[in-house]
């Protein structure tokens, strides 16, 4: 069956030449990255959150490698949206892959306010919404951490979003992760991604500080990817597999095996974070090792491979 294996996927509607995806915050608006990798060659794009207004973000050291990862506390540094509009909508325009527009912020009428603007904007296919935030006006709680508000959240943005599909990235940092997934999909989600990073530390036993200036920051990479593949079974089983929800599945991927793991796994897309930086060629690579496996396996459509995980 050579050559014959079908890539595309059906992602919440949308019809994806593949099921690779760059991870919001490590490719940042496509431009930086267009000198090293071909976009159009992705099933997906997700940009650096997008806030209202522009964020200069935490204060430096705001990185620091790990033992097969690392740390980041960028802090959400933006353009802000009036910037991206003008300066990065227009060349997300011209990509073939599907772009989603990932969006933070600290209240939800921020949230609202990004939503509702890009929603007529043809260029985007969806918007991301990065839930791993503190709501100022709930004393500081991360949205993504409660029920209640992952539903009010969700629930508000969706009614502003128009025809964009509405995909909501759960983080790994709470009790019972499908509790979360289960109020986002209860109040309209049309997909759900996952993981964000896991919030941790780094101390410098000279200084006896802590590494990052923000004290401490998310940690991705391969140190997160069984986790991450834990977590996304989970919520496959436990959620998105009745709802028919599609997931995006993200945390430590470097190579094909990885991301076939996730597929099996219970997702249908794939998104590579941290890897962007080791080797950009890698979503390239993770692409064409699927097919390799897809025709050794015999699998006519990657697509069937999902959630596929024997007992
Ligand atoms: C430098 C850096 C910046 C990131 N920025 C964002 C961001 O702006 N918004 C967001 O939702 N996730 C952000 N993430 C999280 C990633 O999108 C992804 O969920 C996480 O890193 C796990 O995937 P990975 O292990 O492949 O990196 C960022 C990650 C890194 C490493």
């Amino acid at each position: 069956m050579k050559n014959k294996v079908d890539m595309s996927v059906e992602f919440a509607g949308l019809k994806l030449a593949n099921p690779v995806f760059t991870a919001s915050g490590t490719c940042g608006y496509a431009d930086e990255m267009a000198d090293f990798m071909d976009l159009n060659s992705l099933g997906g794009f997700i940009t650096k959150s997008i806030t209202a207004r522009t964020r200069k973000g935490n204060p430096d050291p705001r990185i620091v490698e790990t033992d097969s990862g690392m740390l980041n506390a960028i802090g959400l540094a933006n353009i802000g949206l009036e910037k991206f509009i003008e300066e990065k909508l227009p060349i997300l325009e011209k990509f073939k892959s599907a772009v989603f527009v990932n969006i933070a912020g600290e209240t939800i009428d921020e949230y609202i306010t990004v939503a509702e603007r890009l929603s007529k904007e043809k260029a985007i296919a969806g918007f991301e919404l990065n839930i791993s935030c503190p709501n100022v006006k709930k004393g500081g709680i991360t949205f993504g951490t409660e029920p209640e508000q992952v539903e009010q959240i969700t629930r508000e943005v969706k009614a502003v979003s128009g025809d964009k599909i509405l995909m909501v990235k759960l983080t790994p940092s709470v009790t019972d992760i499908s509790e979360i997934a289960k109020a986002a999909v209860k109040a309209g989600a049309d997909a759900l991604s996952l993981i964000n990073t896991f919030t941790a530390m780094v101390i410098d036993i000279e200084t006896q500080r802590p590494v990052l200036a923000n004290r401490t920051g998310g940690l991705s990479g391969p140190a997160i990817k069984p986790i991450a593949v834990y977590l996304v079974n989970k919520v496959y089983n436990e959620v998105a597999k009745k709802a028919k929800v599609p997931l995006l599945g993200m945390g430590g991927i470097r190579t094909a095996v990885d991301a076939i793991e996730f597929i099996i796994a219970g997702v249908t897309a794939i998104a590579v974070g941290t890897w962007n930086f080791v080797d950009p060629g890698s979503c390239k690579k993770i692409i064409e090792g699927i097919k390799q496996y897809c025709m050794r396996k015999e699998i006519p459509k990657i697509s069937e491979l999902t959630g596929t995980l024997k007992s």
